[in-house]
Protein backbone atom coordinates (compact mmCIF):
# COMPACT_ATOMS: atom_id res chain seq x y z
CA UNK A 1 0.00 0.00 0.00
CA UNK A 2 1.50 3.32 -0.74
CA UNK A 3 2.29 5.91 1.87
CA UNK A 4 1.82 9.24 0.05
CA UNK A 5 -1.73 10.38 -0.77
CA UNK A 6 -2.80 9.86 -4.45
CA UNK A 7 -3.98 13.56 -6.54
CA UNK A 8 -7.05 12.83 -8.25
CA UNK A 9 -8.61 15.42 -10.49
CA UNK A 10 -12.21 15.31 -11.36
CA UNK A 11 -13.65 16.76 -14.63
CA UNK A 12 -17.39 17.35 -14.43
CA UNK A 13 -19.81 19.03 -16.16
CA UNK A 14 -22.94 18.82 -14.04
CA UNK A 15 -24.39 18.40 -10.59
CA UNK A 16 -21.41 16.05 -9.56
CA UNK A 17 -23.31 13.35 -7.46
CA UNK A 18 -20.44 10.89 -8.77
CA UNK A 19 -18.05 13.65 -7.36
CA UNK A 20 -19.93 14.12 -3.89
CA UNK A 21 -20.01 10.13 -3.71
CA UNK A 22 -15.63 10.53 -4.00
CA UNK A 23 -15.80 13.73 -1.44
CA UNK A 24 -17.41 11.80 1.20
CA UNK A 25 -15.47 8.24 0.89
CA UNK A 26 -12.47 10.53 1.33
CA UNK A 27 -13.72 12.73 4.33
CA UNK A 28 -15.00 9.37 6.12
CA UNK A 29 -11.62 8.02 5.94
CA UNK A 30 -12.57 4.81 3.46
CA UNK A 31 -10.67 5.84 0.78
CA UNK A 32 -6.86 7.27 0.84
CA UNK A 33 -6.88 10.09 -1.41
CA UNK A 34 -7.05 13.64 -1.87
CA UNK A 35 -9.21 15.95 -4.51
CA UNK A 36 -6.38 18.24 -6.24
CA UNK A 37 -8.88 19.66 -8.33
CA UNK A 38 -12.28 19.86 -10.15
CA UNK A 39 -12.23 21.46 -13.45
CA UNK A 40 -15.74 22.20 -15.42
CA UNK A 41 -16.39 23.24 -18.56
CA UNK A 42 -19.77 24.54 -17.52
CA UNK A 43 -19.63 27.79 -15.23
CA UNK A 44 -22.76 26.59 -13.57
CA UNK A 45 -22.15 23.48 -13.02
CA UNK A 46 -22.73 22.26 -9.53
CA UNK A 47 -19.77 20.34 -9.57
CA UNK A 48 -18.02 23.35 -9.09
CA UNK A 49 -20.03 24.57 -5.75
CA UNK A 50 -19.78 21.06 -4.29
CA UNK A 51 -15.92 21.29 -4.56
CA UNK A 52 -15.80 25.09 -3.11
CA UNK A 53 -17.97 23.84 0.09
CA UNK A 54 -15.27 20.99 0.54
CA UNK A 55 -12.47 23.54 0.01
CA UNK A 56 -11.05 21.69 -3.02
CA UNK A 57 -9.77 23.77 -5.99
CA UNK A 58 -12.07 24.54 -8.51
CA UNK A 59 -10.99 25.53 -12.56
CA UNK A 60 -14.03 26.71 -14.84
CA UNK A 61 -12.53 26.34 -18.33
CA UNK A 62 -14.12 27.92 -21.07
CA UNK A 63 -14.21 25.59 -24.35
CA UNK A 64 -15.51 28.36 -26.60
CA UNK A 65 -12.47 30.87 -25.79
CA UNK A 66 -10.40 27.44 -27.46
CA UNK A 67 -9.41 26.61 -30.98
CA UNK A 68 -10.47 22.99 -31.27
CA UNK A 69 -10.95 20.16 -29.34
CA UNK A 70 -7.30 19.52 -28.80
CA UNK A 71 -6.14 23.18 -27.98
CA UNK A 72 -8.63 22.67 -24.75
CA UNK A 73 -7.41 19.33 -23.63
CA UNK A 74 -3.77 20.31 -24.02
CA UNK A 75 -4.95 23.25 -21.12
CA UNK A 76 -6.83 20.68 -19.68
CA UNK A 77 -3.54 18.85 -19.09
CA UNK A 78 -1.63 21.88 -17.98
CA UNK A 79 -4.20 22.42 -15.22
CA UNK A 80 -4.29 19.02 -14.07
CA UNK A 81 -0.09 18.98 -14.15
CA UNK A 82 -0.12 22.19 -12.39
CA UNK A 83 -1.93 20.29 -9.16
CA UNK A 84 0.55 17.05 -9.65
CA UNK A 85 -2.47 15.01 -10.43
CA UNK A 86 -2.09 11.60 -10.82
CA UNK A 87 -5.20 9.91 -11.08
CA UNK A 88 -8.04 11.68 -13.84
CA UNK A 89 -12.14 10.75 -13.10
CA UNK A 90 -14.40 12.07 -15.31
CA UNK A 91 -17.52 12.80 -13.46
CA UNK A 92 -20.60 13.31 -16.00
CA UNK A 93 -17.71 15.71 -18.22
CA UNK A 94 -19.84 15.63 -21.28
CA UNK A 95 -16.77 15.92 -23.80
CA UNK A 96 -14.97 13.88 -25.79
CA UNK A 97 -11.21 13.66 -25.27
CA UNK A 98 -8.39 14.03 -27.27
CA UNK A 99 -5.13 11.86 -27.55
CA UNK A 100 -4.07 15.05 -25.99
CA UNK A 101 -5.33 14.22 -22.76
CA UNK A 102 -5.20 10.39 -23.18
CA UNK A 103 -1.61 10.00 -23.85
CA UNK A 104 -0.91 12.35 -21.20
CA UNK A 105 -2.60 10.06 -18.55
CA UNK A 106 -2.10 6.49 -20.47
CA UNK A 107 -4.94 4.13 -17.91
CA UNK A 108 -4.82 6.91 -15.60
CA UNK A 109 -8.25 8.60 -16.44
CA UNK A 110 -11.42 6.71 -15.56
CA UNK A 111 -15.01 7.33 -16.66
CA UNK A 112 -18.22 6.21 -15.13
CA UNK A 113 -21.12 5.23 -17.66
CA UNK A 114 -24.98 4.66 -17.03
CA UNK A 115 -24.97 1.56 -18.91
CA UNK A 116 -24.05 -2.08 -18.87
CA UNK A 117 -21.19 -1.32 -21.40
CA UNK A 118 -20.49 -2.41 -24.39
CA UNK A 119 -24.07 -1.92 -24.41
CA UNK A 120 -25.32 1.18 -25.08
CA UNK A 121 -22.39 3.53 -25.29
CA UNK A 122 -22.86 7.31 -26.23
CA UNK A 123 -25.61 9.72 -24.87
CA UNK A 124 -28.85 8.98 -23.38
CA UNK A 125 -27.81 5.37 -22.38
CA UNK A 126 -30.96 4.90 -19.81
CA UNK A 127 -33.82 5.52 -22.38
CA UNK A 128 -31.32 2.99 -25.03
CA UNK A 129 -31.93 0.44 -22.61
CA UNK A 130 -35.08 1.00 -22.11
CA UNK A 131 -35.86 1.45 -25.45
CA UNK A 132 -33.91 -1.72 -25.95
CA UNK A 133 -36.15 -3.99 -23.16
CA UNK A 134 -33.72 -5.39 -21.51
CA UNK A 135 -34.78 -6.56 -18.42
CA UNK A 136 -31.27 -5.74 -15.96
CA UNK A 137 -29.44 -2.07 -16.96
CA UNK A 138 -26.53 -0.81 -14.56
CA UNK A 139 -23.63 1.24 -14.89
CA UNK A 140 -19.79 0.68 -15.72
CA UNK A 141 -16.40 2.01 -14.20
CA UNK A 142 -14.02 1.83 -16.91
CA UNK A 143 -10.35 3.51 -18.02
CA UNK A 144 -10.56 5.56 -20.88
CA UNK A 145 -9.46 4.85 -24.65
CA UNK A 146 -9.59 6.71 -27.83
CA UNK A 147 -12.50 5.41 -28.18
CA UNK A 148 -16.50 6.47 -26.65
CA UNK A 149 -17.02 4.48 -23.52
CA UNK A 150 -14.44 1.54 -24.83
CA UNK A 151 -11.97 1.26 -22.85
CA UNK A 152 -11.11 -1.74 -20.08
CA UNK A 153 -13.85 -2.41 -17.76
CA UNK A 154 -12.72 -1.74 -13.74
CA UNK A 155 -16.28 -2.72 -12.22
CA UNK A 156 -19.68 -3.16 -13.71
CA UNK A 157 -23.44 -3.14 -11.01
CA UNK A 158 -26.23 -4.31 -12.02
CA UNK A 159 -30.23 -3.33 -11.55
CA UNK A 160 -33.18 -4.58 -12.75
CA UNK A 161 -35.69 -2.78 -15.28
CA UNK A 162 -39.25 -2.84 -13.66
CA UNK A 163 -42.16 -2.81 -16.21
CA UNK A 164 -43.41 1.14 -15.62
CA UNK A 165 -39.69 2.86 -15.40
CA UNK A 166 -39.03 6.03 -17.62
CA UNK A 167 -35.87 6.85 -17.96
CA UNK A 168 -36.05 9.01 -15.07
CA UNK A 169 -36.73 5.79 -12.75
CA UNK A 170 -34.36 3.57 -14.16
CA UNK A 171 -31.27 6.87 -13.79
CA UNK A 172 -32.24 7.00 -10.04
CA UNK A 173 -32.21 3.48 -9.38
CA UNK A 174 -28.66 3.28 -11.46
CA UNK A 175 -27.11 6.05 -9.99
CA UNK A 176 -27.20 4.63 -6.60
CA UNK A 177 -24.71 1.80 -7.33
CA UNK A 178 -22.99 4.61 -9.50
CA UNK A 179 -22.43 6.57 -5.46
CA UNK A 180 -21.33 2.81 -4.98
CA UNK A 181 -18.81 1.61 -7.54
CA UNK A 182 -16.78 4.57 -8.70
CA UNK A 183 -15.65 5.59 -5.03
CA UNK A 184 -14.64 1.72 -5.00
CA UNK A 185 -12.66 1.90 -8.65
CA UNK A 186 -10.47 5.18 -6.93
CA UNK A 187 -9.71 2.79 -4.13
CA UNK A 188 -8.82 0.03 -5.79
CA UNK A 189 -6.32 2.22 -8.11
CA UNK A 190 -5.13 3.72 -5.47
CA UNK A 191 -4.13 0.78 -3.69
CA UNK A 192 -2.30 -0.43 -6.61
CA UNK A 193 -4.61 -3.30 -7.67
CA UNK A 194 -5.45 -2.67 -10.83
CA UNK A 195 -3.49 -3.71 -13.56
CA UNK A 196 -4.60 -4.43 -17.44
CA UNK A 197 -3.39 -7.80 -19.55
CA UNK A 198 -5.10 -6.22 -22.74
CA UNK A 199 -8.59 -5.11 -22.45
CA UNK A 200 -9.22 -7.26 -19.31
CA UNK A 201 -8.64 -5.37 -15.91
CA UNK A 202 -7.20 -7.67 -13.50
CA UNK A 203 -8.05 -6.57 -9.85
CA UNK A 204 -5.56 -8.16 -6.99
CA UNK A 205 -6.75 -9.06 -3.52
CA UNK A 206 -10.29 -9.49 -4.35
CA UNK A 207 -12.37 -11.44 -1.62
CA UNK A 208 -13.53 -15.12 -3.26
CA UNK A 209 -16.59 -15.18 -5.33
CA UNK A 210 -19.85 -15.98 -3.43
CA UNK A 211 -22.58 -16.37 -5.51
CA UNK A 212 -25.25 -13.16 -5.56
CA UNK A 213 -26.69 -13.07 -9.50
CA UNK A 214 -29.81 -12.44 -9.61
CA UNK A 215 -32.18 -12.73 -12.56
CA UNK A 216 -34.98 -10.15 -13.47
CA UNK A 217 -38.15 -11.17 -13.62
CA UNK A 218 -37.17 -12.92 -10.60
CA UNK A 219 -37.02 -16.91 -11.42
CA UNK A 220 -39.95 -18.12 -9.16
CA UNK A 221 -39.18 -21.71 -9.82
CA UNK A 222 -36.59 -24.07 -8.22
CA UNK A 223 -35.37 -27.85 -9.22
CA UNK A 224 -37.98 -29.93 -8.25
CA UNK A 225 -40.89 -27.15 -8.06
CA UNK A 226 -42.29 -27.12 -11.88
C1 LIG B 1 -23.91 10.12 -14.40
O1 LIG B 1 -25.12 9.42 -14.37
C2 LIG B 1 -22.93 9.47 -15.34
O2 LIG B 1 -23.11 8.08 -15.41
C3 LIG B 1 -23.28 10.13 -16.63
O3 LIG B 1 -23.55 11.46 -16.30
C4 LIG B 1 -24.09 11.50 -15.00
C5 LIG B 1 -23.41 12.58 -14.20
O4 LIG B 1 -24.05 12.75 -12.98
N1 LIG B 1 -22.21 10.04 -17.58
C6 LIG B 1 -22.39 9.80 -18.87
O5 LIG B 1 -23.49 9.67 -19.37
C7 LIG B 1 -21.11 9.71 -19.66
N2 LIG B 1 -21.37 9.13 -20.94
P1 LIG B 1 -23.37 13.58 -11.81
O6 LIG B 1 -22.95 14.93 -12.40
O7 LIG B 1 -24.47 13.75 -10.81
O8 LIG B 1 -22.22 12.79 -11.30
Amino acid sequence: MRSKTLKIGVLASGSGTNLQSIIDRIEEGTLQAEIACVISNNVGAFALERARRHNIPSVYLDHRLFSGRSAYDAALVETLLDHQVELVVLAGFMRILTPVIIDAFPMKIMNIHPALLPAFPGLHAQKQALDYGVKIAGCTVHFVDAGTDTGPIIIQAAVPVQEDDTEETLSARIQVEEHRIYPEAVRLFVEGRLRTDGRRVIVSGQPEYTSNSFANPSALYSLGDT
